[in-house]
């Protein structure tokens, strides 16, 4: 069956996705640049981008560029003007690539890229400054950007956290050495012992293997 989820995110991804300009010049740059295929596919690309518009979202903050393709996704969804979207990498090497990314004239404008670790660069953001935030770095420290994020979120916002599945290895006791798979760990406690958020994932199949996405909305009284 495996054999079939790549055949099958294919057919999706060539079928049904337009890509934006930015992205296609950013893929010519994963490939010249040899950079591994930890990225988001066009299918994903078009579901957050989608999000981002059904929430109007113009603050957004990614944590996680690596070379800035989800950047580009995401920023495609802004309003030309109306929002920017901030995004932090810490390695010098990805960097390097994704400013090269931001220069496409798409993205110029709408893209602030921060060097450094997110646990530094998120503390420094003011309370409710963001619509949407999208996780997707490293798993290790999952469960503290979960908490800064709902620190500089606003009421209406909402978080997307990327590989929270990751083939289900958290439930394997022997893999509990593994660094990524205790921040997932922590992650599930931490959401446990809340009860100001609404949490949801959907378990996904593809060319990227078995993993999921995570939704978390913050409650309020309707
Ligand atoms: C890895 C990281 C990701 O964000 C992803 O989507 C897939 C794999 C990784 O580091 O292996
Ligand atoms: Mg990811």
């Amino acid at each position: 069956m495996k054999k079939y989820w790549t055949k099958v995110d294919n057919f999706l991804n060539d079928s049904l996705i337009l890509k934006p300009k930015s992205c296609a010049w950013i893929e010519h740059l994963i490939e010249n640049n040899k950079i591994p295929p930890i990225g988001i596919t066009p299918l994903q690309g078009q579901f957050l981008s989608i999000i981002v518009k059904s929430i109007r979202a113009n603050n957004i903050l990614e944590i996680g560029t690596l070379v800035g393709y989800s950047t580009a996704w995401l920023a495609s969804a802004i309003p030309e003007h109306k929002g920017v979207i901030h995004t932090i990498e810490s390695r010098e090497a990805h960097i390097k690539v994704a400013k090269q990314s931001f220069k496409h004239p798409d993205l110029k404008n709408k893209v602030i890229l921060h060097h450094g670790s997110a646990l530094d660069v998120m503390k420094k953001f003011p309370k409710n400054m963001f619509d949407f935030i999208f996780i997707d770095a490293d798993k290790s420290n999952y469960s503290q950007y979960l908490d800064l994020s709902l620190n500089i979120s606003n009421r209406n916002s909402l978080i997307i956290m990327d590989n929270v599945i990751r083939e289900g290895e958290f439930l394997n006791k022997w893999n509990e050495k593994k660094v990524s798979i205790h921040g997932l760990k922590k992650l599930y406690e931490n959401i446990k012992t809340r009860s100001d958020i609404e949490v949801s994932v959907l378990q996904t199949v593809g060319s990227k293997g078995w993993d999921g996405l995570m939704l978390i909305r913050k409650k309020k009284k309707r």
